[in-house]
């Protein structure tokens, strides 16, 4: 009975997807299709836009700095109104960046830092403050594997990484949610008043076996879209927010922006990435019970080069005569996809675009490639990991202003 009511909330949800063999809402990234997720058709029925050409030009007329690869090639594809925060940025209004990730004890894998490092490029493009939100709370409701006590001390541990994608201690602030959710409380009152349980079956599938927890906790995610959720950084102003996240977090802004609406405050924006799947291939997923899945951020060289070679999904055809006559299926080959989210120089990834795709290269080297590209970024990552210190994580999740708010006019 209780089976089939869950079965029946899912199909909820998936229907709300209206696309075969994809399931995609943020307890569960479900892509049985084995090919690269159709993001056109996801964009269509999440209703929400794609990023454009003009988009991309404007964001580099107004940072006057090179577009990050993410945006040039389409891994962060999607939006909601950035053209407003873009305009709000342009007006000397500013606008801040809000993300964030729910810790687990797991290491994190390389796909884990994308909004990390996106975010990160954000605020160095647009010299705007950044709040970072670790939700141990969603996890203790969601997984319930351990105790709320042991999810807040990944959340310090996953903090270390991020900090690692380079934040700037001034202009960015760290917090767990199960701490700092006093401090933003009215504002979790206030959508929590403006959504009603049967929204929230709707969006996320829940029914009445689910705790409690899981239904509040959505709240507690929209809350740091309103800049009155930060009274140490923005005081009493009110400032726009664009939230970087992988589209599988989309339905928990939709809400906000929903409840945004109702509180007449400016709609939360937000800005959408690609998943990069598992080394498997298109439809599979990175994990911890496969080690070979995915590249984590404590694998060595070794292991790096052991799973890409033996591992990573190639589209190369099966012998050497048919490679070279009818050259490699990119749309479910995983390095070429792979150098994609990782080379940043453009003229060499089009040059193994054209060269594999022929037949001229072959798997081999284009995998040799990937392992020089991506053991360079594990290994620094790592360096720079090690140097966090425990009082360096306290510091950046210190209630204080933020050195880059107010903005600066300087247009
Ligand atoms: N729900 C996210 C996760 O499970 C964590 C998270 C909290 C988040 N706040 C966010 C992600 C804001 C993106 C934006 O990982």
């Amino acid at each position: 009975m209780q089976q089939s009511e869950q079965e029946q909330q899912k199909e909820q949800v998936i229907a709300q997807n209206e696309i075969p063999d994809l399931i995609i809402n943020p307890y569960e990234v479900v892509n049985n299709s084995k090919k690269q997720i159709d993001y056109d058709k996801l964009i269509q029925s999440f209703g929400c836009q794609r990023i454009d050409q003009a988009h991309i030009d404007r964001i580099q007329a107004l940072t006057q700095k090179p577009v990050h690869h993410y945006l040039r090639r389409g891994i962060f594809f999607s939006h909601r109104d950035l053209t407003q925060v873009l305009d709000a940025y342009e007006a000397g209004k500013g606008f801040y960046l809000y993300t964030g990730r729910g810790p687990s004890g797991d290491s994190m894998h390389v796909g884990h830092l994308m909004p990390f490092i996106f975010t990160k490029y954000l605020q160095e493009a647009f010299d705007v403050p950044v709040v970072i939100e670790l939700s141990d709370d969603e996890k203790f409701f969601h997984k319930s594997e351990t105790t709320l006590e042991e999810y807040q001390r990944y959340g310090y541990e996953n903090a270390k990484d991020i900090i690692a994608c380079g934040f700037d201690v001034n202009k960015t602030f760290i917090f767990l949610s199960s701490q700092y959710a006093g401090h933003m409380y009215h504002n979790i009152c206030k959508f929590q008043h403006a959504i009603t349980y049967s929204q929230l079956r709707g969006i996320f599938g829940l029914n009445e076996s689910d705790n409690c927890g899981k239904v509040a906790y959505p709240a507690v995610q929209a809350a740091p879209s309103l800049s009155s959720s930060f009274k140490h950084i923005f005081g009493k102003d009110e400032v726009m927010c664009l939230v970087p996240q992988g589209i599988d977090q989309d339905p928990y802004f939709r809400m906000t922006r929903d409840v945004c609406y109702k509180l007449k405050v400016p709609k939360t924006g937000c800005i959408h990435s690609q998943f990069l799947p598992g080394l498997h291939g298109f439809g599979t997923k990175m994990g911890t019970t496969d080690p070979t899945s995915a590249i984590f951020l404590t694998d060595t060289p070794k292991e790096i080069e052991e799973k890409i070679k033996k591992h990573a999904m190639s589209g190369g055809g099966m012998t050497k005569k048919e490679h070279q006559e009818k050259g490699a299926d990119l749309t479910v080959d995983v390095p070429y996809h792979y150098l994609r989210f990782f080379l940043e120089d453009d003229a060499r990834l089009e040059e193994i675009r054209v060269q594999y795709g022929k037949g001229v290269m072959m798997t081999s080297e284009v995998k040799k490639e990937l392992i020089t590209v991506i053991t360079k970024i594990v290994t620094e990552h790592q360096q720079r990991r090690a140097l966090v210190t425990d009082e360096i994580v306290q510091k950046f999740m210190e209630l204080r202003p933020l050195s880059n708010y107010p903005p600066k006019k300087n247009n």
